[in-house]
């Protein structure tokens, strides 16, 4: 594979040519923020908060979109880029509310830790302010376009990999904002709530409203687990406060589906903790169920089989496995099936 060799702060360091010099950064170990780019999606380099300085280069140039070459000489926290990087974070935090103490983000925005790392404070340039109102209209994520810095990560994830295409740049000027056609509430858009704009928004613009309130970011243990919902086999992160799942969150490093969950999956964990969870068996008794000991549902439940076994032979018994149990257990059920009731009566639910 062809290569490149170019000096980043001073250091050589050698990529496949074809590679971004904000990749090389990275791979030189060097400190480039970044709030529109996303390894999995395409690249407007729409923030500027990437630049650098290259040797001969007229301007500062976005190294998210800049491809590496030959020879480049790179700077990647000179003066002038510093200065540019304050610049644009000046001008992004005097568009957005300074509700950090309270926003349900804070902890995990990159927006608010690049302001930190930059020692950038919001009223160096004033002006308006934007006054949308919270859009809560969805079931599972809530919308607060006062926070969006215009990135385009939301709108990318929505198109490029769920397909979907449901939201987009509308309006111009100080009034652009992501919307959906005609800028009609999400849940009368054609949403299927995946929720993949959450996963990949930078600030506090799109949220979990579940998780709203719940727990601050660093509160929170993050568990890794598999999907209970079906057999693809999903991984993403409980979130977990006080032994309580709160909610869930994608991860990239998922082999399965990286970021990408379905509704289910990423908003539909609540029924763990459900105070309508069956959590003991029913036996029922004079056409009333009642709770009973596993004990005595389990000899029930032998006795039964027993009996049928007994009198119709095990062909007359069948098992339906489910795919939201784990292949343990259906590999357990099958071999139940075959071993102790001695029948290939055995199927699936997500075998059609
Ligand atoms: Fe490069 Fe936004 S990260 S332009």
């Amino acid at each position: 594979m062809p290569t490149v060799t170019l000096t980043v702060d001073g250091q050589q360091v050698t990529v496949p040519k074809g590679t971004t010099v904000l990749e090389a950064a990275w791979k030189a170990g060097a400190f480039v923020p970044t709030l529109c780019h996303d390894p999995e999606l395409s690249k407007p380099g729409a923030c500027r908060i990437c630049v650098v300085e290259i040797k001969g280069a007229r301007n500062l140039p976005a190294s998210c979109v800049t491809e590496a070459a030959e020879g480049m000489v790179v700077e990647t926290a000179s003066p002038a880029v510093v200065e540019a990087r304050k610049t644009i974070l000046e001008l992004m935090l005097d568009n957005h509310p300074e509700d950090c103490l309270t926003c349900h983000q804070a902890g995990d925005c990159k927006l608010q830790d690049y302001a930190y790392f930059y020692n950038v404070k919001p009223g160096a340039f004033g002006g308006e302010k934007k006054n949308y109102e919270i859009e809560d209209d969805n079931l599972f994520i809530v919308r607060n376009m006062n926070k969006c810095i215009l990135c385009g990560k939301c709108l990318r994830a929505c198109e490029e990999k769920q397909g979907r295409a449901v939201i987009d740049f509308a309006y111009r000027g100080f009034k652009t904002k992501v919307a959906t056609a005609m800028d009609k509430p999400l849940a009368d858009s054609v949403c299927v709530s995946c929720g993949t704009c959450v996963a990949v928004c930078p600030t506090g613009a799109l949220t979990e409203k579940a998780m709203i309130g719940q727990a601050r970011k660093w509160e929170v243990e993050k568990v890794r687990t598999t999907c209970p919902f079906c057999g693809v086999g999903c991984n993403f992160d409980l979130n977990v406060k006080g032994g309580k799942v709160i909610g869930v969150t994608s991860n990239a490093a998922a082999p399965a589906n990286g970021r990408d969950m379905c509704v289910k999956g990423r908003f539909g964990t609540d029924y763990i903790h459900s105070p309508k969870r069956l959590t003991k068996p029913l036996i029922k008794k004079n056409g009333e169920f009642v709770e009973s000991s596993w004990d005595e549902a389990l000899d029930l439940v032998a006795s039964k089989l027993g009996e049928i076994k007994t009198k119709f032979g095990s062909d007359s018994i069948a098992a339906l496995s489910s795919a939201r149990c784990t292949n343990e257990d259906n590999y357990v059920m099958q071999k139940f099936m075959r071993a102790a009731i001695g029948t290939n009566n055995v199927d699936h639910c997500a075998r059609t």
